[in-house]
């Protein structure tokens, strides 16, 4: 970036560790951590209050989501010990933080996700809150098409194995979807990974100057330690 803004995008498949990654940075050097795979779930949770079928209904949607109103409130220290959001969401003054993580929404995102006017929607909303500040951020297209110009791009990757066992162990930490055994998380990592690898519009893929990191045999201080040296080298902004 040319300004005095610093961005810092982190994408990946499913799972891959960015969320956790991104807020312990944003806690180290103090920037604003932002989830844009909630904007994603918001809007799917906004097309199933609806009752919205994506087939034959998809306008309806892009109108409802152009006047929804969406908003991110970060939260400094996760004291909800319930909870593993570090983000509140909010859509129409209504909070759906805990909401949208539930599995209907987790199966039904990749579809919203793909619709082209509803990325442009969030993507614009995504540019705007990286335009006066600090900004770390996690999804799948932000070095390539969020932020093509990011200080630093990650692309952070493991494999399918490890990923859902990470998932399975949180869920569980957290009460979340516990019916769900390793087996079909691990599915329906690879189902979304391929829905989002292969739509037409933005799909997920590394930015050709991101770096990748497999966290594989990585611990998360190992990970957060690794983009830590590799902000000091790539930015004089912090
Ligand atoms: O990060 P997540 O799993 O909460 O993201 C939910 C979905 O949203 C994911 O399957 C793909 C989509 N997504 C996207 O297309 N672009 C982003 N920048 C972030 C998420």
């Amino acid at each position: 970036m040319k300004n005095n803004n610093l961005v810092i995008a982190i994408d990946g498949p499913a799972g891959a560790g960015k969320s956790t990654i991104a807020r312990i940075i944003a806690e180290k050097l103090n920037l604003t951590y932002i989830d844009t795979g909630a904007m994603y779930r918001a809007i799917t949770w906004l097309a199933i209050q609806n009752s919205i079928d994506l087939k034959t209904q998809k306008d309806l949607l892009i109108n409802l989501a152009a006047e929804a109103k969406l908003e991110l409130e970060g939260i400094e220290k996760n004291t909800d010990k319930q909870s593993n959001s570090f983000q509140r969401v909010f859509l129409n003054d209504q909070e759906i933080t805990q909401e949208i993580r539930g599995s209907e929404i987790t199966l039904l995102v990749s579809a919203v996700s793909a619709i082209p006017e509803i990325r442009e929607q969030l993507v614009e909303m995504q540019k705007k809150m990286g335009l006066n500040g600090r900004v770390i951020m996690d999804g799948r297209d932000i070095g390539t098409v969020v932020f093509p110009e990011a200080d630093l791009k990650i692309f952070l990757v493991a494999s399918a194995e490890e990923r859902a066992k990470r998932r399975y162990q949180q869920q569980r930490k957290f009460g979340l979807n516990t019916q769900e055994n390793l087996e079909a998380i691990q599915k329906d990592l690879e189902r979304r990974d391929y829905l989002d690898a292969n739509r037409e519009v933005s799909p997920l893929r590394q930015a050709n100057d991101a770096i990748l990191i497999d966290t594989d045999n990585l611990s998360v201080p190992e990970v957060v330690q690794n983009i830590l040296n590799l902000i000091q080298i790539n930015s004089q902004k912090i």
